[in-house]
């Protein structure tokens, strides 16, 4: 019988075929991201179901899924349901200046991925909840990155920081490698899915200086990720 990850990750790769003529994602890109997760070996054994994670950021879950039952009927969210138990949750950024704005307000987990509930060393998805009027700090990455936006309407910067833009349910966010981004909610809590390619086992880092400006490069210290 089918996993249900593998049905939530196939219905999430024709939600990116049937949204790639928007263009919000440049079309090469996508197909590769699309690629990768058609080459999936769902035979690898899965890990073993994560013991239930209290992560404060969690909190937000149950309004995050009302809210994305409220967009319409949509066959992910129903898959997505049976991922949310054995998503391997995380925080990994340890207390810090940086992420103290959105520390305690989210929760990912890595469906796929080098450290997923199925093994990956090529790409990665999992899920990422920001709670209500919560800054995900700027930040840059080597990995591509897309954003599918299950509920939320969000305001995000991408490399400029004076060209905020928005981002509702359904939309794509795509990120360049090294691109500095960031992204904030609004009364509603964003559920995500992110897909990561390039180096899926790459951290996330930022500059010391402060958002957008100069300075050096520092990956934010992590915990509980080896
Ligand atoms: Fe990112």
């Amino acid at each position: 019988m089918k996993h249900a990850v593998q049905t939530f990750v196939e219905g999430v790769v024709q939600m990116y075929a049937l949204k790639a003529p928007n263009g919000q994602v440049p079309g090469a890109e996508l197909g590769e991201f699309i690629d990768l997760l058609h080459a999936m070996d769902w035979s690898a054994e899965e890990r073993p179901i994560p013991s239930p994670a209290t992560i404060t950021g969690l909190r937000h879950m149950q309004n995050a899924l009302a809210a994305a039952y409220a967009e319409g009927p949509c066959p992910i969210v129903d898959a997505l349901r049976l991922c949310i138990g054995v998503t391997p949750w995380e925080t990994y950024y340890a207390d810090s200046v940086w992420s103290q704005p959105f520390l305690h307000e989210f929760a990912s987990g890595e469906l796929i991925g080098p450290n997923g509930f199925f093994p990956s060393s090529d790409v990665s998805l999992g899920l990422f909840l920001l709670g209500p009027n919560t800054t995900y700090t700027e930040h840059a990455h080597t990995s591509s990155e897309v954003y599918y936006i299950l509920c939320g309407t969000v305001t995000y910067r991408i490399g400029d920081p004076q060209s905020p833009r928005t981002a509702k349910p359904g939309d794509l966010i795509y990120t360049a490698p090294n691109e500095r981004h960031d992204i904030q909610t609004g009364d509603t809590p964003m559920l995500a899915v992110y897909t990561w390619k390039g180096d899926p086992s790459a951290t996330s880092y930022h500059y010391d200086e402060g958002p957008w400006l100069g300075g050096i490069l520092v990956h934010p210290p992590l915990v509980n990720r080896g």
